[in-house]
């Protein structure tokens, strides 16, 4: 009897790896219960040439205790059609985590970006720069770029214990949308040249430095990139059109840190008497000089910058994914001995429909490292090599690197775990049932005549 025992238990064990791997318990768990919602940021109008650059505070976001598994966007029109590229070109768009004290006017607040400071304590990710604080954010690659959080892991989010008493969590949206239909200069305007905007002084009034050609100071919301004489276009409204999925919390969700690396960091590390602190500077934006011309060949002119940058925390790598413009030809994230913890290509496109417009990256390659093979530990050493195509000239071109890690990983499953985790959900007809059992049988069965002949099997620990 004990040997049927065993022999079921081994059945279901197989049984349950085969339907198991490689997604693993959470699985069978979570996929079904994956909740997912679509949202529309609010309205932003566009004309040709024109720019918006704006953050909407209390956007439409999924409410609770939950841990977040995918956030996916793109431009749509009015009738929802989405919009290519080299129409409305998507510069980026961030999403930003935020407590705001209730009855405050934070979430109401629309445009402008000052709220009382005492209002709005903002949630910022877990990495090392203090201006790239978001939770989710990408540009053109919005459409062909894979953002899901493989389980058991997710984006805890809407701990009532978290929040401080008084506030709730709210989610902010910046977009930055750059309408290129008839312009001159469809490169030059998504690369923020401030010649072709006409721009002297930032946002803010200031004297830009004369030697600076191009990047976000010049593209700031309602400037205007220069248009063909003649050309006519309709303002017209466009979204951010918004695909959250997401599970409801519970214990078996490992939460995940987000980073994000800037290769335009150049850390100070500062030692005072208490002990050592690290201050870093993202850019965020740098330039591309052209290659000389005596360079024959163009695949010869590449451009690569790299930076060092110490790791803030501990973590498995569970997610990898870099950020780069057009001219980039892809990002690796190194150890500091060289091994490749993850390098991010991007695609471009060669059509004109949305999703594949031609010149543009229209996707960036991710990382799904197995988990738990890759641990990366607080004081260590990265390396960030962001590499362009210098044929041309680029200002306001990115090398962001951004990826989550977990604190741990799930301990390997044992068999009745995942059975008493997952038997609800497995949806197996009366039928699948029998023939379990049925299968179970023989098998026990074999094992029983095996042992007794003398064959020795081995039970499995459970
Ligand atoms: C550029 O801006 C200046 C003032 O800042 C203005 O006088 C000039 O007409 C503008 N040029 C174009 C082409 O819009
Ligand atoms: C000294 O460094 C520690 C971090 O190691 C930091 O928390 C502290 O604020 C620093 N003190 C001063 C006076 O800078
Ligand atoms: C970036 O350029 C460097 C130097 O040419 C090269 O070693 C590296 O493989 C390149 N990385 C990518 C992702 O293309
Ligand atoms: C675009 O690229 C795909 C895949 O590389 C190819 O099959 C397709 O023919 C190309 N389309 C055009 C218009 O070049």
């Amino acid at each position: 009897m004990r040997n049927l025992y065993q022999g079921w238990r081994i059945l279901v064990a197989i049984l349950l790896l085969g339907l198991s791997l490689p997604h693993s318990q959470a699985y069978l768990k979570n996929e079904k219960n994956i909740k997912s919602a679509v949202f529309l940021s609010p309205k932003f109008v566009l004309g040709p040439g024109s720019v918006e650059n704006k953050y909407y505070f209390g956007i439409d976001f999924p409410r609770g205790h939950i841990a977040l598994k995918s956030f996916d966007a793109e431009v749509v029109d009015e009738a929802g059609n989405p919009i290519p590229l080299h129409e409305t070109y998507l510069h980026h768009w961030v999403i930003m985590r935020y407590y705001a004290r209730k009855d405050s006017e934070v979430s109401a607040y629309d445009g402008n970006r000052v709220v009382r400071e005492s209002d709005f304590i903002p949630v910022r990710n877990d990495g090392v720069c203090h201006n790239i604080g978001q939770y989710f954010g990408l540009g053109s690659e919005t459409r062909g770029t894979e953002t899901h959080i493989p389980d058991p892991y997710g984006i805890e989010i809407g701990n009532p214990d978290e929040i401080p008493a008084g506030y709730e969590e709210g989610w902010m949206l910046n977009v930055h949308a750059i309408d290129t239909r008839g312009v001159e200069d469809r490169l030059g305007c998504t690369e923020c040249k401030c010649d072709l905007y006409n721009v002297t002084v930032d946002e803010y009034g200031n004297p830009l430095r004369p030697d600076y050609k191009g990047g976000l100071r010049c593209c700031y919301d309602h400037t205007q990139c220069r248009v063909k004489d003649g050309f006519e276009g309709v303002r017209r409204s466009l979204y951010l059109k918004y695909t959250v999925r997401w599970v409801d919390w519970d214990t078996s969700v490992v939460p995940v840190k987000i980073l994000i690396l800037d290769v335009t960091d150049t850390e100070k590390r500062l030692s005072n008497s208490t002990g050592l602190s690290i201050e870093h500077h993202c850019l965020v934006e740098y330039e591309v000089e052209p290659c000389k011309a005596t360079s024959m060949a163009d695949d010869a002119c590449s451009h690569t910058r790299w930076t060092s940058v110490t790791m803030p925390t501990d973590g498995y790598i569970i997610y990898g994914v870099a950020h780069q413009h057009s001219g980039g030809t892809g990002l690796t994230l190194y150890k500091e001995d060289g091994e490749v913890i993850c390098t991010s290509i991007p695609a471009y496109g060669n059509g004109t429909e949305a999703g594949n417009e031609a010149g543009y990256i229209v996707g960036m390659s991710t990382c799904y490292p197995q988990p738990g093979s890759i641990k990366l530990t607080a004081g260590e050493t990265l390396i960030v090599e962001s590499n362009y195509s210098s044929s041309l000239h680029h200002t306001g071109v990115m090398g962001l690197f951004y990826f989550m890690v977990a604190d741990r990983v799930p301990q390997p499953y044992s068999f009745f775990h995942v059975l008493s985790n997952n038997y609800k959900h497995m949806n197996l007809s009366a039928y699948a049932w029998a023939a379990v059992i049925l299968l179970g049988a023989v098998v026990a069965l074999r094992y029983h005549r095996r042992n007794k002949n003398g064959d020795g099997y081995q039970p499995i620990m459970v």
